[in-house]
């Protein structure tokens, strides 16, 4: 538990893993039970960071941005988010489920983009002023299969400045997930995409219920 009365819980993972479906399912789950809970993503959550969000995922506009511009902009949204949203909620004692958080610059910014593992942790140190997730899922699935599911998805929309990337960077993505997770067995719980979505989601909601002392 962090020092705050709520509960915060992270979901990470590569491109197409399906973070965004199981978040939704566990949110409506738990709301289900009457739990006081949010649902948030990075970059996002608040309207500063939803208009960052949509100038990375601007595809003319992005392909002007550096590495470290694109860094700085997702650690910017990230310190607004926590201000007005995530400290906000968990002071009032709710679970705090959020896609994506500062785990994905380190994997994205600091590992696959090369940016440096160290130099990403700092700067989330400063946008998070300390905060960690309570726990992190991490839905671990192989690039190809993630990408494909993701192309699907916006198959009529011109790719983001994520999806462009090639697959050696989503391989990255991917090990450096798993090296974080490693790194910190208590925190993270890795959950391997396969099977049914639902196959999926009754494991994920395990370790939710587990976390929460609902079992
Ligand atoms: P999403 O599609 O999962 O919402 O995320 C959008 C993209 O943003 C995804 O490809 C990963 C990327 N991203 C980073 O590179 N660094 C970050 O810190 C965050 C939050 C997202």
């Amino acid at each position: 538990m962090s020092k705050n009365k709520g509960y915060f819980i992270t979901f990470e993972g590569p491109d197409g893993s399906g973070k965004s479906t199981h978040i939704k399912l566990v949110y409506e789950a738990l709301t289900a039970l009457n739990l006081s809970c949010i649902l948030t993503r990075e970059p996002g959550g608040t309207e500063l960071g939803e208009r960052i969000r949509n100038i990375l995922k601007d595809t003319a506009l992005n392909k002007t941005l550096s590495i470290q511009t694109e860094a700085l902009l997702l650690q910017t949204a990230r310190a607004q988010h926590i201000h007005e949203i995530i400290n906000p909620a968990l002071k009032e004692g709710k679970i705090v489920l959020c896609d994506r958080f500062a785990d994905s610059s380190t994997a994205y910014q600091g590992i696959a983009h090369g940016l440096g593992k160290e130099i990403i942790e700092y700067l989330n140190k400063i946008s998070t002023s300390g905060l960690k997730p309570d726990i992190t899922i991490v839905l671990d699935i192989a690039p190809e299969e993630g990408l494909k599911r993701a192309e699907k998805r916006s198959r009529n929309e011109p790719k983001d400045r994520w999806e462009e990337q090639k697959s050696d960077f989503h391989y990255k993505v991917r090990y450096a997930f798993l090296e974080l997770a490693k790194a910190e067995p208590e925190r993270f719980r890795v959950v391997p995409v396969r099977g049914t979505v639902a196959e999926t989601q009754k494991q994920i909601y395990n370790i939710v219920k587990n976390a929460l002392g609902l079992l």
